[in-house]
């Protein structure tokens, strides 16, 4: 596959065509790295910094979140007829059971007391799967983010941050491909299902949203317990940064986000509705906020 660099602009490809399901395919495979969790080198850190990553109130989430998403994206590869689709989902849940294995490779060396759940059992597949891709689209935004505010601020030994670089770049490849994957999947159908299908989409992504203005007005009511619960990539930046407002974490997001997003081929989608959503909010809110 010959990559189409994003500053050309491309000639646009019918989602859900055989061109369409090829190329997000071939991006993917050709786009996988390989890592071993078990064997890295963690590097040592002072008994400040040390005190620091284990005080973090959000590791317990990841894990969680990471258990679910892995055994859901695992299950979802038998959603696809398409074979080289099914190998892409099927890549993506090895992916983010790696991002497991690395949480409990880390949490192991630096003796952070984590409980593994059980492994999670999805209850209707295809909605499980669009939640957990829906949902990893806010996430991994905020997550591009406070990725660069870490690093900036020294906050961890590069050292630390550079063993995460790979999964953020999983993560872009993670939502590109979902936001692909949604719409080849939705042309696919006959048209009389397509509205439905649509509005199952949208009711989930208003959970999705629902459960960040929750946490957002959790946050905003000086809750203190708030940055331990769900939604951690929102709250975490009070955590692992210098003093940011909500106007510059928004702008650190976008940027990151469209920096990443810029390195893969233009011909596909890009998630639209996060950073739609964070570009107004960042165009409207005062620079104080
Ligand atoms: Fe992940
Ligand atoms: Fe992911």
């Amino acid at each position: 596959m010959s990559a189409v660099p994003a500053e050309l602009d491309p000639l646009p490809l019918r989602a859900g065509s055989p061109e369409h399901k090829r190329l997000l395919a071939q991006f993917f495979f050709d786009t996988h790295v390989d890592y071993d969790p078990e064997h890295i080198p963690w590097p040592g850190l002072s008994a400040e910094e040390l005190k620091r990553l284990t005080g973090l109130p959000f590791w317990q989430e990841a894990v969680s979140t990471e258990n679910v998403t892995s055994h859901t994206v695992t299950a979802a590869a038998t959603l696809e007829s398409d074979p080289q689709l099914r190998r892409a989902i099927a890549l993506q849940g090895f992916e983010e059971q790696r991002h497991a294995r690395l949480l409990a490779a880390l949490t192991a060396h630096y003796h952070i007391p984590i409980e593994h759940p059980p492994p999670y059992a999805p209850r209707n597949l295809e909605d499980d799967f669009l939640f957990a891709g829906f949902g990893e689209c806010f996430d991994s935004f905020f997550a591009f983010g406070l990725f660069a505010l870490a690093r900036e601020s020294g906050f961890f030994p590069a050292d630390l941050v550079t063993v995460f670089e790979p999964v953020m770049e999983e993560e872009v490849r993670h939502i590109l491909f979902f936001v692909n994957w949604v719409k080849a999947r939705r042309r696919q159908l006959p048209w009389w299902q397509r509205p439905l299908f649509r509005l199952r989409c949208g009711w989930i992504i208003l959970k999705q949203i629902a459960s960040r203005v929750k946490t957002a007005r959790t946050l905003g009511a000086g809750d203190p317990t708030a940055e331990s619960s769900e939604n951690f990539t929102l709250t975490a930046h009070q955590d692992i940064a210098a003093p940011i407002t909500l106007h510059g974490l928004l702008g650190t997001c976008l940027a990151e986000n469209d920096r990443r997003m810029a390195h893969y081929d233009a011909r596909l989608l890009r998630p639209r509705l996060v950073p739609g959503i964070a570009r107004t909010l960042h165009r409207i809110l005062p620079k104080r906020l």
